[in-house]
């Protein structure tokens, strides 16, 4: 389903990520690891489309991704709806003036029918116990709500692979416990799980370990 051939990429000359090669299957959950600065964050954005390979090849799909193919309107609205980005921090992800909007604007890009739209937004409220906070404007919410405020605004959208950025970080116990089962239940319904993360509770969860190293070598572990 996402396939790396020998990507390399940098930034200013610097290389972040030195000839990547691997592939995730459907339905895999790959936590990723690596120390700071390692590019974890650098790769969960390749992923998601927002920058390109300058060598080498990521096919998702059987498609190449690549700047022309990203600008191919009808394509991009096809990949972000398949593939959805939970990023580190929700403040850099959440910018309509209601959680409800948040949640509805997704489906909204996606052409779905208004109930339709309706639907999604108040069952993924519910699920995230959010329904009360439906009105609120995302900037007056905890850090703990604001992520669960991004991650429904990716759940109405119902992706088959999600991509997390550090989903723990600035979370306290309780919402770590949740998130950790949330996760566990993408897993089960057969979603394509990639987690970016330094804590090695989220270990349990993966099939496979994605490790950048230092070098910005990257290794796929099974
Ligand atoms: N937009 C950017 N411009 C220049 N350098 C960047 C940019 N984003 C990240 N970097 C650098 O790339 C390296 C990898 O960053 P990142 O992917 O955020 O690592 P990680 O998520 O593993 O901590 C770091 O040295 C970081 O400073
Ligand atoms: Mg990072």
């Amino acid at each position: 389903m996402i396939h790396f051939d020998d990507v390399c990429y940098a930034y200013d000359g610097e290389p972040v990520l030195r000839h990547a090669s691997f592939t995730i299957k459907k339905g895999e959950t790959v936590v990723l690891r690596g120390p700071n600065g390692a590019g974890k964050s650098t790769l969960l954005r390749m992923l998601n489309g927002l920058i390109y390979p300058e060598l080498g090849t990521y096919h998702f799909c059987d498609t190449k991704i690549t700047a022309d193919k990203m600008r191919d309107h009808c394509y991009s609205k096809w990949f972000h709806q398949q593939m959805g980005f939970v990023w580190q921090n929700p403040d850099a992800q959440l910018f309509c003036a209601s959680v409800a909007e948040e949640l509805a604007f997704g489906p909204e890009q996606m052409g779905l029918a208004p109930d339709e739209i309706a639907c999604r937004v108040d069952d993924a409220l519910e699920l995230l116990g959010l329904a009360r906070l439906r009105g609120r404007a995302p900037y007056t919410l905890s850090g703990g709500e604001k992520k669960k405020t991004a991650i429904a605004s990716i759940l109405t959208m119902n992706p088959s692979v999600w991509t997390f950025d550090e989903p723990l970080s600035a979370l306290d116990e309780k919402a770590q416990a949740w998130l950790r089962e949330f996760l566990q239940a993408l897993k089960d319904a057969g979603k394509t799980l990639i987690i970016a993360t330094h804590d090695a509770s989220l270990s349990t969860l993966a099939d496979r370990m994605l490790t950048i190293h230092a070098d910005h070598s990257v290794e796929l572990l099974s």
